[in-house]
């Protein structure tokens, strides 16, 4: 077999990282490849989900004793503490690993520390290989640990003149199946998903990730958020059917604004408490505008649906802006076409001051 530069063997590395997304919370995803000192394949591994063995503690294993005098590429520093698994720089230091090239330092304090007891039990250490594209595939954890509030998706479908529902309030369904498939799959990703009462009043949404063709719903469910001042939600409604985790947000539990309804910033850090490192925002207008208001959206995943209703409630509210120069400006990331619709990724720019 051909022998692997250490480039692609984080590239590689970054891939099998990608396999954990959704299942590893409040964990992040971590790939791992192994190299003997040919530069051959050796063992390969993922981070599957929280409690699982770590992702070079799959690879030593694959790799056995032609482990000894390699090299582990691994696209997060090695964790250096005791948790649910013991530490992994220790696992490779005892498995005679003579380099370690890691793509994305570990911003968790608790966790940090791996390449110092590496380099100290005299082991090669090389930080930043490929570390934008780790650093990507990893985003929404190492955000939310470097700051301590979840990565905020903001979720919205619209016609292609930004309208969400007809005049008469009929919005079922603006974008086509292969759309919703599309979200549901998005839903898998990430470790809650929020709607304002606003929207469980108007459109009663069961919020749970499902298989749109059989309605069997997927192994791992985000916690249900609802953001609801006073509690307003019917007993009744669908996302109280015991489906997945719901969690009725109220002022009085979360915190109240200056307006009396719930404090975003506290309940993002509520979350956070709660291991929730993604969220999806999923709605409505008003609970969008008052996210983007405070400047909590890290993302926008937009679907546009290629229809025009000229009349009728818009997918954003009230979003602070009043004049033109107060826009919230944004970076296209991406635009792929989901069926008929286009799915448009796009980042709020940071704003001065
Ligand atoms: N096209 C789309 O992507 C999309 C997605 C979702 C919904 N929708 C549509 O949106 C419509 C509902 O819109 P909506 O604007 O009334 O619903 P919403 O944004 O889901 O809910 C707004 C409500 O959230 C509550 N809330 C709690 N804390 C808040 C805070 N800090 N800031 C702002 N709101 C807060 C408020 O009610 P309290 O004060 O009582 O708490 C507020 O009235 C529905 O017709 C639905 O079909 C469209």
């Amino acid at each position: 077999m051909a022998s692997v530069s250490v480039d692609e063997a984080m590239r590689r590395a970054i891939e099998l990282a990608a396999r954990g997304l959704g299942t590893t919370s409040p964990n992040p995803v971590v790939g791992c490849v192994l190299l003997d000192d040919d530069g051959q394949v050796v063992g390969e591994g993922f981070h599957a989900y929280a409690g699982g063995p770590h992702a070079e503690i799959v690879a030593l294993a694959q790799a056995g004793q032609r482990a000894k005098g390699g090299t582990a590429v691994v696209t997060l520093e090695p964790c250096d503490h005791t948790g649910r698994t013991g530490p992994c720089s220790s696992a490779l230091v005892q498995a005679g690993v003579a380099r370690v090239v890691i793509a994305v330092p570990d911003p968790n304090p608790v966790a940090s520390g791996g390449a110092a007891t590496l380099r100290a039990a005299g082991v090669r250490v090389d930080l930043g290989v490929r570390g934008e594209e780790a650093e990507a595939g990893n985003v929404a954890w190492l955000t939310s640990m470097r700051r301590g509030w979840p990565y905020v998706i903001w979720k919205y479908a619209a016609t292609v003149d930004g309208r969400s529902a007809a005049l008469d309030g009929t919005s079922m369904w603006i974008t086509s199946e292969a759309a919703r498939i599309d979200v549901h799959a998005l839903r898998g990703t990430v470790d809650a998903v929020l709607a304002g009462v606003g929207t469980v009043l108007a459109d009663d949404p069961r919020l749970t990730a499902r298989n749109l063709r059989d309605g069997s719903l997927a192994i791992r469910q985000p916690l249900r958020v609802v953001v609801d001042s006073s509690g307003r939600t019917p007993a009744d409604a669908r996302v109280r059917d015991g489906a997945a985790r719901t969690w009725i947000a109220t002022a009085d539990e979360v915190g109240a604004d200056p307006d009396g309804r719930v404090d975003l910033t506290a309940l993002l850090a509520a979350l956070h408490q709660r291991g929730v490192r993604a969220v999806l925002l999923e709605g409505g207008p008003r609970l969008a505008g008052a996210f983007l208001r405070a400047g909590l959206v890290d993302k926008i995943v937009g679907y546009v649906a290629p229809r025009l209703l000229g009349a009728g409630p818009t997918a954003l509210v009230d979003a602070g802006v009043s004049t033109i120069a107060e826009a919230i400006d944004l970076e296209f990331v991406d635009v792929t076409q989901i069926g008929p619709d286009l799915r448009i990724t796009a980042l709020p720019r940071k704003r001065e001051g």
